[in-house]
């Protein structure tokens, strides 16, 4: 196993994860909707940043520990990235937004790598064809964490020097942008394990994701047998609701501005549906049955194969295996637990078949402001979406019979909203304007995030977004009438 990293942080707990420290006390909010830094920003906001910053960068070494430098070379899809690049690419990220502009006298680490390690920036620089990410042999791996080492250490130079509120604020954009590969690390291995003929766990003994209550009915009332029949509905009375992010901490452009939004009345499940109630759709024939599918997902049924969620596979004796980060699982294990790596299509077709549908983002986010961002997240160390009545170790306690669970976790969850601009939507001004928005086209909102998500990430404003074929991430279903 790959030995990089000898510090003493958690892998799924961080300072500040849950508590909002995060939050920039100098944000300010013009009328353009975008957070931006005011004039000035107080040291222990500084001081607060460069923690973040530290322990952010030390988790994702962590992250690696369980890999060999083998592992890391593998690209198992056109959309999944090798960890290696990963590793690279989250330091390009600093370099080329931060160091570049705002550290006076710095030197590239590599005159190549701004080029070579660029994503999509378009504007930016030239880059390589996504899918050769996998012929990466050059420059080794231990190039790459020198490259880090470089990086870390500029990074806390210009930490170190007072810098202006806009470096700051990058900084923070960078934070939160390695986050979003922290958990894109962990779906890109856990395919690259599962197109492994040996399918190697992540998790090095941890055959069996501690559940206490894998059998019999969990608090929501599922059935191991998967009866959908007894999922409980939470109603809402709609009216005129807001959505956006709105207060002192930080979000993504895509998250402002902040705006008002009508909702009619409706009711949102009580938790996400299961793999046991998902087992019973295939049963039924759901992927045999067009008249349950979108056009472009019957489509995509047919030109895939698909019978089952991604990483369903059938044994010898027919009975269904799930493969998770903690290696292969026999789904009768996993019944109760929420049914993870569907598609857009997938989930809407579910809906359809349980006489439900989905939310809209907004009905989403109306029924989720105001909550505590508690659930089986990234920091639990679960790293496997968990049954309702499962609580993580940094849940708040049991919410009352009337609130909905698992907001936070497990799965981001399929909403039937297109991933769009809101009304007056600005990108962040020059190449970082291609973060979020020039992708607000052909993709699907979800919601949520999920067992790979860190908890300082996630909030009740945050859009995720993906083309309605992508399976590979922890998406799953939340029912809506
Ligand atoms: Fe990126």
């Amino acid at each position: 196993m790959l030995k990089i990293c000898r510090s003493k942080v958690n892998v799924f707990s961080v300072a500040g994860q849950n508590d909002r420290k995060w939050s920039v006390p100098g944000y300010t909010r013009f009328n353009t909707g975008r957070c931006i830094l005011s004039a000035t920003v107080p040291s222990s906001t500084q001081v607060e940043i460069a923690a973040r910053f530290r322990s952010t960068r030390r988790r994702t070494l962590a992250l690696c520990e369980p890999l060999s430098p083998e592992d890391m070379m593998v690209q198992s899809s056109a959309e999944a990235s090798p960890v290696k690049w990963h590793l690279a690419h989250t330091a390009w990220f600093f370099e080329s937004f931060i160091l570049r502009e705002f550290l006076p006298g710095y030197r590239l680490f590599n005159a190549e790598f701004p080029w070579l390690f660029n994503s999509y920036y378009a504007s930016f620089a030239p880059f390589p064809e996504k899918r050769l990410r996998a012929s990466f042999s050059r420059p080794g791996l231990d190039e790459i964490l020198r490259y880090r080492k470089h990086v870390d250490e500029s990074v806390d130079r210009l930490l170190g020097a007072n810098p202006e509120p806009e470096a700051l604020k990058r900084i923070e954009l960078g934070v939160n942008h390695e986050e979003q590969h922290q958990e894109l690390l962990l779906t890109d291995i856990l395919h690259a394990f599962f197109t492994n003929p040996l399918r190697p766990g992540y998790l090095p003994g941890a055959a069996e994701p501690k559940f206490a209550a894998w059998e019999g009915k969990n608090s929501e009332g599922a059935s191991a047998s998967g009866d959908a029949h007894s999922l409980r509905f939470q109603e809402f009375p709609g009216g005129l609701s807001e959505a956006g992010h709105r207060g002192l901490g930080f979000c993504f452009d895509n998250e402002m501005p902040r705006h008002r939004v009508w909702l009619e009345p409706y009711a949102l499940a009580r938790r996400l549906v299961t793999c046991g109630e998902f087992a019973a759709f295939i049963a039924d024939g759901g992927y045999r049955r067009p008249e349950l599918w979108l056009s472009a997902g019957w489509d995509a049924v047919k030109n895939n194969g698909w019978q089952a969620p991604l990483y369903w596979t059938t044994e010898s004796d027919g009975r269904w295996s799930v493969f998770t980060l903690r290696g292969e699982q026999p789904l009768a294990r996993l019944e109760a637990a929420p049914v993870s790596q569907v598609s857009y299509f997938e989930a809407d077709a579910y809906a359809r078949w349980a006489g439900r549908r989905l939310a809209t983002e907004f009905e989403w986010e109306a029924a989720a402001e105001g909550r505590p961002v508690a659930g089986n997240l990234l920091d639990s160390g679960r790293m496997v979406p968990a049954p309702a009545a499962e609580r993580s170790h940094n849940q708040a306690p049991l919410p009352s019979v009337e609130e909905p669970t698992q907001l936070f976790g497990d799965c981001w969850e399929w909403t039937a909203s297109a991933y769009l601009g809101y009304p007056g939507f600005q990108p962040l001004a020059g190449s970082l304007g291609e973060y979020n928005g020039k992708f607000m086209s052909g993709q699907m909102v979800l919601r949520g995030g999920s067992c790979a998500t860190p908890a300082a990430h996630i909030r009740s404003s945050y859009r995720n977004f993906f083309a309605p074929e992508t399976r590979w991430q922890f998406s799953g279903i939340r029912l809506a009438s």
